[in-house]
């Protein structure tokens, strides 16, 4: 599969970066005081920003076959999140077909969206994650299947979508986002207002907003954020029904084998 230029100029080619893990952030800021002189009055703590992550920064390490894999195939079926000043991303370039866009965010081992991707042929599978052992390990999946509708994003999906045309996805999946626990980090959440609106404004009208947790509050608080977005509604009278289409990752097994319930939440753009 040969990838255009102009995809080509957002895939890596330093394979020494690539197994690197990078310093991707949400844009996102919560403000902070720091030490510091003000570049203006060279005596007065001026705020900075500090990013706000949706994410466990992780590190681990790579099997042999997850290695392989990221040799052979991150230049084919990779990519990072482009530059925020660059043009939008092209989504039938970098398919190298025109047709439906699943955006999978936070796609962890890519068990699902590999499974998903096979049986859906007639639509693309775009997946974004910051853990690399997971990135190579959907790369792996993608050869072991012959996969031709799926690629892969290194970074912050929220950076990701901000650089996606309006109205260029067909569904966004957030399956077991991080929960974030404690009160003091719900900041950190996928599921809030404004990355909701943002989702939203890049799917097609009628486009799916597909989320799914095993934490029962996050779940309520997802169910709030997403009955007060003015331009979603719900498919269902609460939540979904378990979608046989959502394959189970070791999150849902995990959330079974601790009797805790898992809840799905379904969307439309209006
Ligand atoms: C709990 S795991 C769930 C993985 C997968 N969806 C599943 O169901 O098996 C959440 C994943 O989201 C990723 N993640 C969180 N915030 C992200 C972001 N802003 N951009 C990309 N990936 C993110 C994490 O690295 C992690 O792998």
């Amino acid at each position: 599969m040969i990838l255009s230029s102009r995809v080509a100029h957002h895939i890596r080619s330093d394979r020494g970066v690539a197994y690197s893990r990078v310093a991707v952030t949400s844009t996102d800021h919560e403000p902070a005081a720091v030490a510091g002189p003000s570049p203006a009055t060279s005596s007065t703590p001026v705020p900075t920003a500090i990013p706000i992550r949706t994410f466990h920064p992780r590190r681990g390490r790579m099997t042999g076959r997850q290695l392989d894999a990221m040799d052979q195939l991150w230049p084919v079926f990779g990519l990072t999140v482009p530059e925020p000043a660059g043009s939008p991303l092209d989504l039938a370039d970098l398919f190298g077909r025109r047709a439906p866009v699943v955006l999978e965010i936070g796609s962890g081992m890519g068990d699902a969206t590999a499974a998903m991707a096979a049986d859906d042929p007639s639509r693309d599978y775009l997946a974004v994650e910051v853990h690399t052992p997971g990135i190579a390990n959907l790369l792996d999946l993608v050869r072991r299947h012959g996969l031709g509708n799926v690629r892969i994003v290194e970074g912050d999906a929220l950076e990701l979508v901000r650089g996606l045309p309006v109205d260029a996805l067909d569904a966004v999946h957030v399956f077991f986002p991080d929960p974030w626990p404690k009160t003091r980090h719900h900041k950190r959440r996928l599921i809030q207002p404004a990355h909701v609106a943002l989702l939203r404004s890049r799917l097609t009208p009628g486009g799916t907003l597909h989320c799914a947790t095993d934490w029962a509050e996050y779940a309520e608080s997802m169910r709030r954020t997403l009955d007060d977005d003015p331009g979603l509604v719900n498919a269902h009278p609460g939540y979904a029904p378990r979608p046989a289409h959502r394959p189970v990752t070791k999150f849902e097994r995990r959330a079974r084998t601790a009797s805790r319930d898992v809840f799905d939440l379904i969307y439309h753009r209006v």
